[in-house]
């Protein structure tokens, strides 16, 4: 069967069409994976301004899907709009779209045109929790041919301690397998991506801040500079699995106003800083991580959403759960208890709803009644 996954909840407008072979024990091939990212568009404002946001996923959507519809082989033409009503039906088998959690005008847009789409071509809708997106696309493995993935070994995984972090979420959650999640964290304020992106501002550096204060972070050659800055560590030994990132930024500005302009443009000092807060929060993260991955003896650590992109936190958790005091239970050689995706399908893309949609499909067979699906902003994995 084929699932086209769509992604509006955020700034990114995606589309991907996925192909599943063998339902009992599934096989994936990616046919199309399609992103047109706003990211430039906000950078000006440092952050995704929602009616803009909305806006452009109006424009990208229709174009998007051409795109992947056509990547996937589908003989669309251009001229004529897959939308227009006389325009052939793909072969599509069902539609998944995220519908929670994001910003509302946004996911709002994405539910309308699927729920279009959906009617239009007869299949069926399935609405789908970003969250559990982000972390299904962890759990897919290559397999020796190339272009297929296969999900990974459920008795080998299970229970998994899953890292989700993005702009919007930083939440620890307990997997029991696939559908079974019990959130046993979450940030008490801003998101682990949020405090990236807000620090960057400060930094003077673009928006996304990730991606921005990683690359400014690795650009530090000497270790011998003058500059030093220390900054806290929040929450890290706490008994409890939450996360607070706000004290972190006001933080860094304090360091960054208390310093002298000429020091505040320095590429020594905007690196410096880069690197402490990329580690500070890398610090927090994986602290919590092991010890939850520990306590609730995990076999495995899932790590999903746009921050689990940075290298450093990949690098970092991989080489501290060697050694480390917690090293969670299970006899998979060591690598391959942390599973991500590669850094490109970390961030928001449409594969996270179509494999979502996929195992959701399978749960309630034949989607949900199209009336019943709403947009839900504050929409919680449990
Ligand atoms: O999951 P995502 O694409 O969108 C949301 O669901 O929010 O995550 C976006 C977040 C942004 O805050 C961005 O700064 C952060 O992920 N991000 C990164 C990296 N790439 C994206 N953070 C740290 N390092 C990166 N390489
Ligand atoms: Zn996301």
């Amino acid at each position: 069967m084929r699932i086209l996954g769509i992604e509006t909840s955020c700034d990114e407008t995606a589309i991907a069409v996925l192909e599943v072979k063998d339902k009992s024990k599934p096989r994936f091939r990616i046919l199309s994976n399609v992103i047109a990212s706003q990211a430039k568009l906000h950078a000006k404002y440092g952050g995704v301004y929602p009616s803009l946001a909305k806006r452009e996923h109006e424009k990208n959507l229709p174009v998007v899907l051409e795109r992947a519809l056509k990547e996937a082989g589908e003989k669309t033409d251009l001229a004529q709009s897959v939308l227009s009503p006389s325009s052939h039906k793909p072969a599509i088998d069902a539609i998944a779209i995220t519908h929670g959690p994001g910003l509302d005008p946004c996911l709002w847009t994405g539910v309308e045109f699927a729920k279009d789409l959906a009617n239009k071509w007869n299949v069926p809708l399935v609405p789908i929790d970003h969250m559990e997106g982000h972390l299904l696309v962890g759990l897919l493995q290559q397999t020796n041919k190339n272009d297929k993935f296969q999900m990974t070994n459920a008795k080998t995984t299970f229970p998994a301690i899953a890292l989700l972090v993005s702009g919007g979420h930083s939440q620890l959650v307990l997997m029991k397998g696939i559908g079974k999640y019990k959130v046993i964290g979450e940030t008490r304020d801003d998101a682990a991506g949020e405090c990236f992106d807000k620090t960057a501002r400060v930094l003077g550096l673009p928006y996304p801040g990730g991606p921005a204060i990683a690359a400014a972070a690795a650009k530090i050659r000497s270790t011998k500079s003058e500059i030093r800055i220390q900054l806290p560590r929040p929450m890290m030994h706490t008994k409890d699995y939450d996360f607070s990132f706000s004290g972190l930024k006001t933080a860094v500005l304090y360091d960054y106003q208390s310093r002298p302009k000429k020091i505040q443009k320095s590429q020594e000092y905007i690196r410096a800083m880069a690197k402490e807060i990329q580690q500070a929060i890398i610090d927090v993260l994986i602290a919590k991580t092991l010890r939850a991955a520990y306590e609730y003896n995990a076999k495995s650590i899932v790590l999903g959403g746009g921050v689990a992109a940075n290298r450093e936190l990949r690098r970092q958790l991989r080489y501290n759960i060697q050694d480390t005091k917690y090293p969670p239970t299970g006899d998979l050689p060591k690598g391959d208890k942390i599973l991500v995706a590669p850094p490109e399908l970390c961030t928001d893309n449409g594969l996270m709803p179509a494999l979502a949609g996929f195992f959701n499909l399978s749960k309630k067979k034949h989607g949900e009644a199209l009336n019943r699906i709403a947009a839900k902003p504050n929409l919680r994995l449990n």
